[in-house]
């Protein structure tokens, strides 16, 4: 297995450029599914979930070809002749989900497995099955696989209320909504930029859609769309993830740019608490100029839906906070038990504990390398950057978690002047005992 061996304690120099956003490159793809013929994405981040996506379209009877040199991927959906995700698939990756909505949208019907759980606790996907059921399909389930149906092969159309405004499910409903044969309206939709670029890409497509990035999205279905060329924009938490960096790894006083961003996208939550620590950035076009504050304050955030403050950005947050001066509050709101980076953490002498759906932090404390375990994607990503800052060496093992959702982390990091390197390691390699 894979693991990033970090030694810490050099203060990074940018640049550092930002790749293709891994949540809007899965709905992208998916959509691709759509219109019969080919669909080209640029900028679409060379991740093992990228990878294992192309294969949930392929499944389908879709041709996909991803060049990860160009990071453009080709869909050659001119047939669709089975609309079906397996389980296999599914409980690799929960936005194979997607496929429910566009299989819906493009065939009349679809059979996806249930996905499973997850590590940071439930995930509901009850808000997909009842928002296509209010647009007319039936859904039954099947040892553990959702069966729609659209009656007659196409969906009426309807009225959705989102209760909580969920990204996964306003994706879904598009995807299924924009070939109806009559309108839709979905109300308390979610508002996140991911959505907003998503729905962007279907409406050059031919899609009748208003309301994007507000609380109420109006679709009037068309009879078919037609395949376009489209580039995904830069993932905004992996933009977040490196302002942090550069404010608590950064040298100090030093301007570290972040270029190849979508500044706009960052949402007010984060950008004021980032502002308050001390941290001062500028935003050059699609580029974000970080300069480290000298002393880190102490900031507590709690994480909400756009512009709230992400909850992809709460484990890097975590991290950073053990940097500042004083205790600060980690709360998520949208997770409640997203929590599994912090016993990680205190491995490494962070002085953290969970109490409910929050981390309490006491920052100031010099943290040690150590031996870690990814749990999750952002937590990996947090483990890395808590490496970065502390003394000696850390292992982060099991980063595969990372490479599902950080594109070349470790040469990005390299080329900044980070001392990290990628190594194997025997997952259960026996530990020698003394007689
Ligand atoms: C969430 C984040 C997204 C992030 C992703 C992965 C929000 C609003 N969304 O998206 O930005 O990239 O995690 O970390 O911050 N829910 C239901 N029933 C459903 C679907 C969702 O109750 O059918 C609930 C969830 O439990 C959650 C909330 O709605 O509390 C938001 O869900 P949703 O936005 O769909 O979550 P993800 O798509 O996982």
């Amino acid at each position: 297995m894979d693991k990033l061996v970090v030694r810490g304690g050099q203060p990074l120099h940018g640049p550092l450029a930002v790749s293709g956003s891994k949540n809007t490159a899965l709905p992208l793809l998916t959509a691709a599914v759509l219109p019969a013929g080919v669909t080209t994405i640029t900028n679409v981040p060379a991740l093992r979930d990228v990878n294992t996506f192309s294969n949930v379209l392929r499944v389908s009877g879709a041709h996909v070809q991803y060049d990860a040199a160009t990071h453009t991927a080709t869909i050659d959906a001119t047939r669709i002749s089975h609309p079906e995700a397996p389980y296999e698939l599914v409980k690799q990756m929960r936005a194979s989900f997607y496929m429910l909505g566009a299989l819906l949208g493009r065939c009349g019907q679809a059979r996806v497995s249930l996905p499973g759980g997850c590590a940071w606790g439930p995930r509901p996907v009850d808000l997909h099955l009842r928002g296509l059921e209010a647009l007319g399909a039936t859904v039954d389930l099947d040892e553990g696989y959702v069966v729609a149906r659209a009656p007659g092969g196409r969906l009426p159309g309807g009225r959705f209320t989102m209760e909580p405004s969920s990204v996964g499910a306003t994706v879904n409903l598009l995807l299924a909504a924009v070939t109806a044969r009559g309108p839709s309206r979905i109300e308390n939709a979610a508002m996140e930029p991911d959505v907003v670029v998503f729905g962007n890409a279907l409406r050059e497509m031919g899609a009748r859609i208003e309301g994007l990035g507000t609380k109420t999205i109006e679709i009037e279905g068309v009879d078919e769309l037609h395949p376009v060329t489209f580039a995904n924009t830069p993932d905004r938490i992996e933009l977040g993830t490196f302002m942090i960096l550069a404010a608590m790894a950064g040298a100090k006083g030093e301007p570290f740019e972040i270029t190849d961003a979508s500044p706009e996208h960052l949402g007010d939550a984060f950008c004021d608490a980032f502002r308050a620590t001390g941290a001062t950035f500028e935003v050059r076009g699609t580029s974000v100029v970080v300069t480290p504050p000298v002393n880190i304050r102490a900031v507590s955030i709690t994480t909400g839906v756009y512009p709230g403050f992400p909850t992809d950005l709460q484990q890097q947050w975590t991290v950073y906070m053990t940097q500042a001066e004083g205790a600060s509050t980690v709360t998520d709101a949208i997770y409640l038990d997203r929590f599994a980076h912090v016993p990680e953490l205190t491995r490494m002498g962070v002085r953290a504990v969970v109490r409910g759906n929050a981390a309490l932090v006491e920052g100031g404390f010099p943290i040690q390398g150590a031996k870690v375990m990814s749990t999750d994607l952002r937590g990996s990503v947090a483990l890395v950057m808590a490496g970065l800052v502390a003394r000696g060496e850390t292992h982060v093992l099991r980063i595969y978690h990372l490479d599902r959702g950080y594109e070349n982390l470790e040469g990005k990091l390299l080329a900044c002047g980070a001392d990290i390197e990628r190594a194997q390691y025997e997952e259960n390699a026996a530990v020698p005992v003394e007689a």
